[in-house]
């Protein structure tokens, strides 16, 4: 049963990293694309963050990063944390490219770099993420990652929720 949930907890992953690899690919065909196209791509980006990245961090720092902090020490769990803060900030950066290119009908030139630092930091956070999640699996009992994998999935659900709640008030999908 520990085993099935660290495989989920994976599997979950894996998603993840496809989804940043979208963005990678959406970065590499920047210089070649129309404002147009680039506003409608970095909405799906932005949807991607925001009702996928965002959820499941908000679940981790809850609950698997305590877990962290508790078992492997609180300075990798406030690392990973800061790690989170700083993806944060960079969507933000990206909400605001992504009024700048309906404001101006014009790709900002900084919107590569940032996509490209988002990339980078969002896949070295998974890769440690699942190094850490090894550890961990290591150093608990089965039914203790079972609990874990459990309590996840509910933290996860009602961030969901919330940010559904939350999306309506966003409104970057308005400016068509
Ligand atoms: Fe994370």
């Amino acid at each position: 049963m520990g085993i099935a949930a660290t495989e989920s907890i994976r599997r979950q992953n894996d998603r993840l990293h496809a989804g940043i690899d979208a963005v990678g690919a959406f970065r590499d065909r920047l210089p070649e694309m129309q404002p147009q196209q680039v506003r409608k791509e970095l909405d799906d980006a932005l949807v991607f963050l925001r009702h996928e990245v965002a959820p499941h961090a908000g679940a981790e720092e809850r609950v698997f990063y305590r877990e962290v902090a508790r078992v492997l020490g609180v300075e990798l769990g406030e690392r990973m944390a800061g790690e989170h803060r700083y993806i944060d900030g960079l969507v933000q950066d990206l909400t605001e490219l992504r009024h700048r290119v309906t404001a101006e009908r014009a790709v900002p030139p900084e919107l590569s770099g940032v996509l490209g630092r988002l990339v980078d930091i969002v896949k070295a956070h998974l890769r440690l993420e699942e190094e850490v999640l090894q550890r961990l699996s290591e150093r608990l009992t089965d039914s203790e990652i079972c609990f874990l994998y459990e309590r996840m999935e509910r933290a996860e659900f009602e961030a969901a929720v919330t940010s559904e709640g939350s999306a309506e008030t966003t409104g970057f999908q308005e400016e068509h």
